[in-house]
């Protein structure tokens, strides 16, 4: 629709709607409520709202009855007919969910992020929805940290890359093009840095790693035409991020040039009271305008923030100008959307969209290609087609709720591949396939505030743990494999789901030893959206399956016997042990660069596993680095090339990744940074050359120095490989201007 709009146009029609409207619709407007339809009498007080016109976008309303239902009050009950903006997090997928971000992002496939998005916007579009609040691009470097798993890990390179594809994803080539819907960005800015990795928790973050750590992927999904920012709950540097002006005016529109609206994250602008920065609600409505909040979210009903705003004006506290800047973004978003021209949606062809084959199949080669093979000791993996029996071990094994993962609410558990069925429908009729949970994961100390029947939790079966350890191990005895799905339960990490641990939840680590103990082989997959602490406990094949999504076990069940390859590489770095984070792969050299290993006198430091690092089914080897050029001048671009050889048997891909260390210069400079990345496809025996450019983009940093990005007279060492410990090296000058 909104192509057929001028941007002359649509602000005419905005003018002339805002001309007619009470400064309390205006307040209205700007005000978002969660709509939870299971909580009738919250329901209704929302509706109410709606009705009296003061209320201009909701969230959590998932389905197309009820928001037609919903907009036809808005459209036929209010004075001026203002459509709804209907907001959902959609953050993986919403009837088709696809693997968790975090495994995506491990897949180090852009098109692949942007696919899987495509078909979250069409699912969500088709519904009625025109908003998803996602990508999470929170740079997270602290893997106690539950929101790890909504992001692409700790690197901003790759994190920008994602960032930007998604945005892609959802929006399409313009906002309010057909299937599409507005991506929101989110928790702008520096959610990932809360302290001990504690959901909520402040975030002190200094200038150099802001600009070049925690901005640049937010940056990305601007530059990708993202018409939403949804602002954080944390404090930044002493000031609560929704009422951080410097962040969300100086940074976000004056820096940046970002022409869409500002959401706040759930009641944040009435938490600037909480934080204890707004002296009271209305205060806090004043201050979330003024640093740049265009629309409140959520707030505790009855404790909007921006509610108020009318009686401030009144008072003089705010000009009816200022409101009307954030109630001309919210509605252009809506003109944009084509609610002006049809606030409905066909009910009948939602459902055809929902189950669309081909959403389920990008599902699963989403899971197929994010997958992350750590060890196959033997190549135990594929595994052959002719085993007598596998014996299936874990309680994630058969858990539909949890292959999804957390954010996913509207799924069908009856549509959900786990990894037991996935095997069931892999092997043949002469394979026996027999299942033992093992043991039971506990529940988290608290009860969640996703953790209820309405999000259609698969009730987990309560098992003696020790009685099931047993089970366990004798149905591994005589099996030929035993394949073993440990993890965290989905409710175990993201929101509000921080660890303090990283060991395996429960009894798990005991079971996991007791069944190593039967000496059998054994096919550990992991579902879990962070690096855990598996105690040194051996299994021959070691990957990570992540959250793998509606199609997870169908994927997983390709990969153990080789109808897809693992090609995915850890978007994170993997410590031993929790005492070492926070622990990541771009940090400054020191003083003492070779001791390193030796930062504790206790234990070497070095990473379990680097961030970059995968196995595959074959082998890769790389050779024939060259550069373009010795030396260029600023501003010159120089390409890197080097020779990919696939030595294995199987045709595979490799994530090429290519890192640079800046020598010297204006500030001191990490021991690598990724500048550049590319999956490619490698048959048995084929070479392929890739190359990458260096450029400004990729050469220039901010500098804490001069307080502004600098591309410094310097050497420059590249590094070239399938991992960030690559030792394939070449460097070149950049010449003083
Ligand atoms: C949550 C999250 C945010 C989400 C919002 C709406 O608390 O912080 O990511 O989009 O509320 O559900």
């Amino acid at each position: 629709m909104s192509k057929e709009k001028s941007d002359v146009e649509i602000k005419a029609f905005v003018d002339e709607l805002m001309g007619k409207m009470t400064l309390e619709e205006k307040a209205g407007q700007i005000t978002q409520y969660f709509n939870f339809l299971r909580v009738p009498e919250e329901s209704r007080r929302v509706e109410a709202e709606l009705a009296a016109g003061r209320c201009g976008s909701m969230l959590f309303v998932p389905n197309a009855e009820d928001i037609n239902r919903l907009q036809k009050i808005a459209v036929e009950q209010t004075r001026l007919g203002i459509p709804l903006l209907f907001g959902y997090d959609v953050i993986h997928g919403l009837r088709t969910a696809m693997p968790v971000p975090i495994a995506v992002a491990a897949s180090w496939d852009p098109d692949l992020a942007e696919e899987g998005q495509s078909v979250a916007a069409a699912e969500a579009r088709a519904v009625g929805l025109h908003w998803s609040f996602a990508p999470m691009v929170d740079i997270a470097r602290d893997p106690r940290w539950g929101r790890i798993i909504e992001g692409a890990g700790e690197d901003p390179y790759l994190g920008a890359a994602m960032a930007a594809a998604q945005v892609r994803g959802f929006q399409g080539a313009y906002v309010g093009a057909p299937d599409h819907v507005i991506s929101g960005p989110k928790h702008f800015a520096g959610y990932g840095a809360a302290i001990g990795g504690r959901d909520y928790d402040e975030a002190n973050i200094s200038d150099n790693e802001l600009w070049n750590v925690y901005l640049p992927p937010f940056k990305a999904a601007i530059d990708a035409g993202a018409y939403n920012i949804m602002s954080a709950y944390m404090g930044l540097n002493g000031v609560p991020a929704t009422g951080n002006k410097w962040l969300l005016s100086d940074v976000l529109r004056d820096t940046w040039g970002f022409k869409g609206f500002v959401v706040t994250d759930a009641g944040a602008a009435y938490d600037l009271c909480t934080h204890g920065y707004a002296a009271d609600v209305a205060d806090a409505g004043l201050r979330a305008l003024d640093a740049g909040v265009d629309l409140e979210m959520a707030p505790p009903f009855g404790e909007s923030a921006y509610r108020t705003l009318p009686q401030s004006v009144a008072e003089g506290k705010v000009s009816e100008a200022d409101i009307d800047i954030a109630v001309r973004r919210v509605l252009e978003a809506k003109v944009r959307m084509g609610l002006f021209d049809n606030p409905y949606v066909d009910v009948k062809e939602a459902e055809a969209v929902l189950t669309r084959p081909a959403h389920r199949d990008t599902a699963r080669r989403a899971a197929e290609r994010s997958a992350v093979l750590l060890r196959n000791d033997g190549d135990l993996l594929p595994l052959p087609r002719d085993l007598a029996s596998i014996a299936v071990i874990g309680p994630l094994a058969d858990s539909a709720r949890d292959t999804v993962g957390p954010w996913i609410f509207e799924q069908d558990d009856s549509e959900t591949v786990t990894v037991l069925a996935g095997i069931r429908a892999k092997v043949g009729a002469a394979t026996r396939v027999d299942y033992a949970q093992g043991v039971t994961l506990p529940g988290r100390y608290f009860k969640s505030i996703f953790e209820n029947d309405e999000h259609k939790q698969t009730p987990r079966p309560i098992v003696d743990d020790t009685i099931g350890i047993q089970r366990a191990v004798d149905l591994a005895r005589k099996s030929d494999v035993v394949v073993l799905v440990l993890g965290e339960g989905q409710v175990q990490i993201g929101e509000h789901a921080s660890r303090s641990s990283l060991d395996l939840p429960g009894r798990q680590q005991e079971l996991m030893d007791a069944v190593i103990g039967t000496g059998k082989p054994v096919v550990l997959l992991l579902m879990a959206a962070r690096p855990l602490d598996l105690k040194g406990s051996y299994t021959r094949a070691l990957m990570g399956i992540w959250y793998p999504g509606s199609q997870g076990g169908a994927a997983v069940a390709n990969l153990l016997f080789g109808d897809a390859v693992p090609g995915g590489k850890l978007p994170y770095t993997w410590p031993r042990n929790i005492g070492q984070i926070p622990l990541h792969y771009a940090q400054l050299k020191s003083h003492k660069p070779d001791w390193a290993a030796e930062r504790y006198w206790n234990e070497p430091n070095s990473p379990l596993y680097p961030f970059g690092y995968g196995l595959s089914y074959a082998r890769f080897s790389y050779a024939n680095l060259r550069l373009s050029a010795s030396a260029i001048a600023p501003g010159a671009t120089l390409t890197v090339s080097v020779d990919v050889t696939n030595s294995g048997k199987v045709g595979a891909d490799e994530v090429v990744q290519l890192y640079i260390h800046q020598r010297h210069g204006s500030s001191a400079r990490p021991v690598r940074l990724l500048k550049g990345f590319r999956r490619i496809p490698l048959a048995a025996g084929e070479t392929q050359t890739v190359s990458f450019p260096l450029g400004p983009d990729e050469l220039s940093h901010w500098s804490a120095a001069s307080r502004s990005v600098v591309l410094d007279a310097t050497t420059f060492d590249v590094f070239v490989g399938g991992d960030s410990t690559a030792d394939l090296t070449a460097s070149f000058d950049v010449r003083k201007g």
